[in-house]
């Protein structure tokens, strides 16, 4: 029978803590949920001690995840782990993730410590953990840049101090695949008291080689990968969770060894992280990427069309992605709504659903076929929505080559009183983008602005990705519409009211009511 390999996922940690990849909330819980669904071993939900926005996060998904153990992460400092431990006060499997550097490099520059003290270090956080969790993950920072002797020494002690997971990260993405591969062999060998606790390594990409490196430790005897969705995480990201997955599922015969995911789940989960991070993944991304699946040229069509398995060494439905069976129109009802809800792994309920319908009502109006990622932008827009401080009311702009542009926005507060204003601009989205500035009286800076249409037809919806950053912190916002410069309005208030949201209710009321679910 093939040996399991655990899934440790660090999209909200490593991944969200790439620059232009930050999660609300709302927005980490949806992910969360996603990832329980998926059937990852382990979610890895942010650095309790960074920041009360990373401790409130951590908190409320240990609320709420029950079948993946959740980790915090921790320097091996006291405080740190006095964080994580009121983050998972709550979890059903908790996990604390320690780390400390132990290459020399990292010795000298950054921690200015001796070998012989981060072996103590290491052995004495460890203990402490222990003290309340009995599920510790120790990972030895820069650990393929490390004396491969040190490391083992420094596991040892980790592990007889009670650690059940030693973590080897190619924290720079330095490393070659089979160098990789032959070192965690080596770990795997001289660490004393490796039987008793499960080796993992974090491949960075910085080489493009994050997944091969992933996959070389596999065979060399790793027991745990740590990965994100999409491949996200820091600098050029971390290895890709489902390119490691579908690697072992597709290569069974190779590797011997398989993971308990639900790979059904992959495309929505890389839909919704692409969605709520607004980082598009790149068309020619291996398994989730737009063309994955697409086959141009006639002979590859002709033998696709004769048996799929010419030209294609997994199915799209082995990911989650459906056969478009029906095509949604002005109308379909409820009930055919609902189905195709269920087919494309997006089930809504309540008032999530009862919002999402009505909008696909509008949208079948203007549209006359309502596509499958039509119907995904609704659900995840609505799923990952915050309370809306400003809800728009009117827009209306002018503009030409000849003239300046001028837009004109009307907007209703939370008390249902409506405020509007005029403004000149250097264009449409300029002028509208100003006169929201001084209606809400917050002058954010616009970090992204990007458009783009959902699907490729003549009546697609245009879609607007935005980021704002306001006191060195940062907000996404997305809108869809078959009008772009309404897209864009949309996308702006939403990053808009995801700032008012954070910045007035603070973590407590934030974190009980994106648990609920609320708006
Ligand atoms: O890349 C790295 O070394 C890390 C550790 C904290 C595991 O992210
Ligand atoms: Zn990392």
């Amino acid at each position: 029978m093939a040996r399991t390999v655990y899934i440790f996922d660090t999209t909200l940690r490593d991944g969200e803590q790439a620059p232009g990849c930050s999660m609300n909330l709302r927005e980490k819980i949806e992910v969360a949920r996603r990832l329980e669904k998926l059937k990852v071993d382990v979610m890895e939900a942010g650095f309790p001690a960074s920041s009360p926005g990373d401790l409130e996060a951590v908190k409320a998904i240990a609320e709420i995840v029950k079948d993946s153990a959740v980790a915090g992460l921790c320097r091996s400092l006291e405080k740190d782990i006095d964080a994580a431990r009121e983050a998972l006060a709550s979890a059903v499997q908790p996990r604390v993730h320690l780390f400390l550097a132990t290459s020399p490099i990292h010795l000298e520059y950054k921690l200015k410590m001796m070998p012989d003290q981060v072996l103590e270090r290491a052995e004495a956080s460890v203990k402490y953990a222990r003290k309340f969790c009995s599920d510790i993950e120790f990972s030895a920072e820069d650990a393929f840049r490390s004396d491969p002797g040190f490391v083992c020494r420094v596991f040892g002690a980790a592990i007889a101090a009670g650690a059940s997971t030693v973590n080897f990260p190619d924290t720079v993405g330095y490393a070659m695949p089979e160098e990789f591969g032959n070192r965690i062999r080596y770990i795997k060998e001289h660490t004393p008291g490796m039987d008793k606790a499960r080796l993992s390594v974090h491949c960075h990409n910085d080489l493009g080689l994050a997944v091969a490196n992933s996959l070389a430790a596999i065979q060399n005897g790793a027991d745990q990968v740590e990965c994100t969705i999409n491949g996200l995480g820091e600098r050029a990201g971390n290895a890709s969770l489902e390119e490691i997955v579908m690697s072992l599922r597709v290569r069974k015969d190779l590797f011997d060894a398989d993971t308990q995911i639900d790979t059904t789940q992959i495309y929505a989960v890389s839909r919704l992280v692409s969605q709520v991070t607004g980082v598009k993944v790149q068309p020619n991304k291996a398994v989730v990427g737009e063309n994955a699946f697409a086959h141009e040229a006639g002979i590859h069509q002709h033998g696709v069309l004769v048996n799929r398995s010419t030209y294609e060494i997994m199915t799209p439905e082995s990911i989650g992605i459906p056969k478009n069976r029906m095509v949604l129109g002005k109308h379909s009802g409820r009930h055919a709504f609902e189905e195709r809800l269920r087919e494309l792994g997006l089930p809504a309920e309540g008032p999530i659903l009862e919002r999402v319908f009505a909008q696909f009502k509008d949208l079948a109006d203007k549209k006359k076929a309502v596509s499958d990622r039509d119907i995904e932008a609704l659900v995840m827009g609505a799923a990952a929505a915050v309370p809306e401080t400003w809800k728009l009311d009117h827009w209306a702009v002018n503009t030409g080559s000849a003239l300046g542009a001028s837009g004109v926005i009307r907007l209703q507060d939370r008390d249902g009183q409506t405020k509007k204003l005029v403004t000149l601009g250097d264009g449409p989205i300029h002028a509208i983008f100003l006169a929201i500035n001084h209606i809400i009286k917050k002058d954010p800076e616009l970090e992204l602005y990007e458009i783009g249409a959902i699907t490729g037809d003549a009546s697609a919806q245009g879609e607007t990705m935005v980021k704002i950053g306001w006191n060195g912190r940062h907000w996404n916002g997305r809108g869809i519409s078959t009008d772009i410069i309404e897209s864009s309005i949309k996308a702006y208030l939403s990053a808009i009211n995801a700032m008012e949201w954070e910045l007035s209710v603070g973590g407590t009321a934030m974190q009980e009511d994106a648990v609920r679910g609320g708006v």
